[in-house]
Order: C-alpha cells, then structure tokens, then sequence
C-alpha cells in the first residue's frame, strides 16, 4: 500500500490550500465580472454568496477531506464510496468530484501557458508598441491582433504550453511536500507581493486617478439585486474562486496531519483568497484601465471577456507605463504564479484516485494524469469552442451540482448530529449548531435557485448546438466521465480487498 504523505507544516498547508484556491479567478475573472455587472451592484450578490454558500463549503470539504484522508481516501471517487461502503453507484457519482478538476485543468493549464509566454515576450521586449489614444478599441487593437496571433495557436504559444506542462509534471512528481507546499512556499509570498506592488502602480497611476476605478467596485449598491442574472454570476464566482465542487480542497485536506484544526485552516484558506480576490485584484486591472481611460469605456471593455482584459487591455494599459515592459512582465508572471498553484490543485485528485483507490506508484499515477492533461490541452488550443463549453458545463453547471451533492451527502444523509460533532472535533474554535443548519437548509436553497435561473430557464438554447466542435467537446466531456467511472467500479475492488486484509491484520 503507498504511504500517503502529510504536509510538512502549518504554514506550508496554508499556502498550498491558499494557492489552490488563488488563481486566474481572483486577479482576472473578478475585475472582469465585477466590471460587467456593475461594479458595486455584483459586489452585494458576492459577499451574500460567500457567506451563505462559500464558507459553509468550504469547511465541508475541509471536514471531509480530512476525514477521508485517515481512512486513505483523497478523491471524491473515494471519499463518496467511503461513506456508503463503497458501493458502486457512490463511487460513480464521486467520479463527478474528479471530472470536474480534470476537465477544467484541461483548459486552464492552456491559458496558463499564455501567462507564461506573455511573460517572457514581455521582458524580452517583444510585446506591441503601446499606441497613445484616448479610445480604448484603437489602443488595444494591436494587442487585440497579437493574441490572436499568439492563441492561433502560433509556435510560441506550443512551445510554452509544452514548457507548462514540463513544469506542473515535475512538480507534482516530486510529491506534496517536496512538489506543491514547496511551490506555494516561493509562490504564494511572490503573488501577494507582486500584486500589491501593482496595485500600487494602478491606483496611483495619473495622479490617482485609478482610485476612480477601486470606488467603482466599492459603490456598493442594491440596484443589482433583482436580476438573477447578476446572482448566478456572483455565485459562480465564489464556487470558481474559492475551488468548491472542485474536490480539489477536500483532496488537499485529505494530507493533513492527524491534530491539524481543519475548520481554521479553512478560514485561513477563504480568508486569504477573499483578500487576494477583493483587495489586490479590486486593485489592479480595473484601475489601470480607469486611469487609462474614460469610466464609460469599463464596462465596454469587460464585455469582451475575461481574457481581453487580461491579455489585451491590461498589456495595452500597462505598456504606456515608463519601463512598462517590467510592468507587464510582473503582471503575466503574477498570473502565472496564480494559476500555476491552481493547476497543481486541480490534478491532484486524479493523482489521488490513482494512487489510492488503484494502489498505483506516485509515478505512474502522475504519468497517467499529466498525459490525460496534456491530451485535453492540446483539444484546447486546437479544436475551436472547446475551452467555453467545457468552462461551461465542467466550470460552471456541475460545479454548482457537485456543491449541491456534497451537501446532501455530507450533511443530510451523513447526519446532522455526526456533521456537527465532527465539525466541532476539529476545532478549537466555539461554532454554533446554527452553523450547520445554514450548511443544511440555506446553502442548498441557495444552490437549486441558482441553478434554476442559470440552467433550467435557458435550457433549450443551452442544450441544442450545431457546430460540430461544441459536439465534439460534449462527447470528450461523457468519454471522461464514464472513463473516470470505470476506474471508479474497477477499483472497488481493490479497495475492498484492502480493507478485508486490514480487518484480518488488526484483530
Ligand atoms: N480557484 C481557482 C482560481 O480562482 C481555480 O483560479
């Protein structure tokens, strides 16, 4: 049987959870979705969502993964199949808990790898000349052409997706601690000073005109509150940022040692992320480009997405800057450092279904999973669609459903009572039962509605496409689920036979 390891520190599991969480979703896709839906209007939605949803999540998949993790279990496919002796269906339905961070890794690792390369284009000087234009479309139109150009996909863009790959291989063979806690350790310090030194630079850009931009988010406001488009999208938000539904804290969970208070680490987990998201990321990207330009044109330029911002305006803004270069060098490799913890992350629960319900060596479970990563990676940068349907089915609607799952498992059928005395087991901390009953009746409510508005209203035009390529990413999407499900029955087996020889040697 593989031993399974322990994080080597206190301070190292916070980092490595805190960069976990901490990725293209703080410092990208907030500004952007804060800037669409209104500024202080999506912010109102965002902290009820984090309050009711986010945090109660949180300390399930803390509470769960550690639990799991003394009976040898880090995956879903595992964790699930431990509380109903493993029967098949469980572990089936668990396999959901491990598609959902493969498939979004499959993308992500991608986007990752342009991070990278910006970053290097940008020290070696050979980013676009920055146009001096008070019009945002005519300043950002040569950045606009050159990642188009870039994301062709071009040479170089191949080049350092492989070279990403590279990396996330070698430091996931290298293991928990060697591997991710030592990465989170020269990271996660690098992300928070990184950010705040360009969060400075934004805000105080043209004589402080980017605080104009830090107002916009902070004019809290309740004219959002009546439009469920704007509660889906903040409540998305929370389950992107924070990696719920993900099983990718639970798995990181499932490593900690036996005395380790799991509910504060969650806090810490939530709380760091929270800063890095509403703090340093409020501060950077929305108000470079207020200080750039004219408030109206904001909301115009985050219509166009997640990566214009990044990619486009932000290189376009921060260009202008004296030595901008520098700037825009720290900027991507910010957002390299970012979603490279979470890239981590987000393979290891493949890496612990592999490992510890097929009793494979650390090697070939890493092996196997980084070439069914790196299979995805090359559908994402080649097969057109194929990164916005998976983002949208894997990133979105079975995110929110695996929430959802976790909460009627963990909480309803485990029981309310052994929910609460092993939440309060872990912690030194005083929590109230109410806490539970919100994690109960609240968070679910919460859930369904979100999913209403989200899926089931639009569900015919979300359902009936007719380019092949969305087709085909469907078709991807059910080969790895039911992949991932084979395993799953399959190693029931072994799992089973496992637990026989334990009972036999412990008698
Ligand atoms: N939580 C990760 C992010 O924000 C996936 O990017």
């Amino acid at each position: 049987m593989n031993k399974r390891e322990n994080w080597k520190s206190r301070v190292g599991l916070i980092l490595a959870t805190a960069g976990n969480a901490v990725g293209l979703g703080n410092i990208l896709r907030f500004p952007s979705k804060a800037a669409l839906y209104g500024g202080g209007a999506f912010m109102v939605p965002y902290f009820i969502a984090f309050f009711l949803m986010g945090l109660p999540l949180m300390i399930i998949e803390w509470i769960i993964g550690k639990y799991a993790g003394k009976h040898g279990h880090g995956s879903m496919t595992g964790i699930l199949g431990l509380f109903f002796k493993h029967a098949s269906w469980a572990r089936v339905l668990g396999s959901f808990g491990v598609a959902i961070p493969l498939l979004i890794c499959m993308y992500y690792i991608y986007i990752e790898s342009w991070t990278l390369g910006f970053a290097f284009l940008s020290l070696f000087q050979k980013m676009p000349i920055p146009m001096i234009s008070d019009n945002p479309q005519e300043a950002v139109k040569p950045y606009v052409e050159f990642f188009r150009a870039y994301t062709n996909p071009s040479i170089t863009a191949y080049t350092f997706l492989i070279i990403t790959l590279a990396i996330n291989w070698l430091i996931l063979q290298r293991g928990i601690v060697k591997g991710i806690e030592l990465t989170a350790k020269i990271g996660m310090p690098a992300i928070i000073l990184f950010g705040i030194l360009l969060g400075f630079i934004a805000l105080s850009s043209r004589d402080w005109a980017g605080l104009e931009g830090l107002k916009f988010i902070y004019n809290l406001n309740f004219s959002g509150i009546k439009d469920p488009k704007v509660w889906i999208e903040a409540s998305g938000q929370i389950f992107f940022t924070l990696s719920l539904g993900m099983g990718a804290i639970a798995v990181y969970a499932s490593y900690v040692k036996k005395r380790e208070d799991v509910v504060k680490a969650g806090l810490w987990t939530a709380g760091i992320n929270e800063f890095i998201e509403v703090v340093i990321g409020a501060s950077i990207a929305i108000p470079a480009a207020f200080a750039m330009f004219s408030a109206v044109a904001i909301p115009e330029l985050a219509k166009e997405g997640t990566f214009r911002l990044g990619f486009m305006t932000m290189p376009a803004v921060l260009m202008n800057f004296p030595l901008g270069w520098l700037i825009s060098f720290i900027w991507f490799l910010l957002l390299f450092l970012a979603a490279l913890t979470s890239s981590l992350a987000l393979t290891q629960p493949l890496i612990a279904l592999f490992e510890d319900e097929m009793k494979w060596s650390h090697t070939k479970s890493v092996t196997v999973s980084m070439i069914l990563i790196t299979i995805g990676a090359h559908l994402s940068a080649f097969v057109p669609n194929f990164i916005d349907e998976i983002d949208f089915w894997a990133g979105c609607v079975m995110l929110l459903l695996f929430g959802l799952i976790e909460i009627i498992v963990f909480v309803w059928i485990f029981g309310i009572n052994n929910f609460y005395n092993e939440l309060i087991q872990n912690t030194s901390l005083k929590i109230p039962k109410a806490f539970v009953y919100v994690i109960a009746f609240v968070s679910p409510v919460f859930i369904v509605l979100i999913t209403y508005f989200w899926v089931i209203k639009d569900f015919t035009s979300i359902i009936l496409v007719s380019e092949p390529t969305k087709i085909f990413a469907r078709i991807f999407l059910l080969f790895i689920i039911l992949f991932l499900s084979i395993i799953a029955v399959k190693s029931r087996k072994i799992v089973l036979k496992d637990l026989r020889y334990l009972k036999v040697i412990t008698k």
